[in-house]
């Protein structure tokens, strides 16, 4: 090989090296980013993520389900955890959102997102009415939360907006658990390519529920604010 082949030959490799170093975004989110999901539905949305991500070796992604459960309520879960864990994704299924922080695995990790989309209990009564919440689930989550993220992370949650999920008060119960608000966003499922929202629960488990206005909560430590 003659100097100048040997030169082009470099210039190529350093350009693949940088091409593979590339961060890679969607939305909030990116590959340099080691990122928990919890409460997923049928896991489209973690599957939105890999696949802008290339890979998902970043990614951890649970849901409260077990193998059967997700195929009974579900037509693309299984088929979804498949191509996650193809995308070097840990899939880990039974996990509770409010006992997250004594999973055996978990516990011994540190994230910098924590994200859980629609944290309901299930549409057991009407869509509007106070009952869908569940105050307890996200107080117990961002308490779970908080200890397994990095001290510079960030917990995501995002609910609809409005009569009765403003009743929520997601910040005054944060700021009790030693989370600040640092901002609030819509939140677009177009933003999500093929993510599927799900009501989860009962016999129309596997169909979407309306969105209409809703937020993502960005929550970081407040000692991080304040220092
Ligand atoms: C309205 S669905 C939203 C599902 C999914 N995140 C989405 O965006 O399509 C609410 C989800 O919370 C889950 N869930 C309810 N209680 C939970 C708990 N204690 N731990 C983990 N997940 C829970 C349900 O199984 C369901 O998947």
């Amino acid at each position: 090989m003659n100097k100048e082949e040997e030169e082009g030959e470099e210039e190529e490799e350093e350009e693949e090296e940088e091409e593979e170093a590339e961060e890679k975004w969607i939305n909030h989110y990116s590959n340099s980013q080691r990122i928990l999901l919890v409460g997923e539905g049928d896991f489209s949305f973690s599957l939105c993520l890999a696949k802008a991500f290339g890979d998902a070796t970043n990614m951890v992604v649970t849901s409260i389900d077990t193998q059967d459960s997700l195929a009974k309520k579900y037509s693309h879960a299984i088929g979804n955890v498949r191509e996650l864990e193809e995308k070097g994704c840990l899939v880990l299924l039974g996990v509770d959102a409010t006992q997250m922080s004594q999973h055996f695995f978990l516990k011994t990790q540190r994230f910098d997102r924590i994200v859980y989309n629609f944290p309901h209990v299930g549409f057991l009564h009407r869509e509007n009415s106070y009952c869908q919440i569940h105050k307890g689930l996200v107080k117990k989550f961002l308490k779970g939360a908080k200890k397994l993220m990095q001290k510079t992370g960030e917990i995501h949650v995002t609910h609809k907006m409005g009569e009765p999920y403003d009743k929520w008060e997601i910040e005054k119960k944060a700021a009790k658990i030693g989370l600040a608000l640092h901002e609030s966003v819509p939140f677009k499922k177009q933003d999500y390519p093929g993510y599927a929202n799900k009501r989860a629960h009962g016999n129309n488990s596997n169909l979407p529920f309306a969105l209409g206005e809703a937020n993502t909560f960005k929550f970081t430590l407040k000692s991080r604010v304040t220092s």
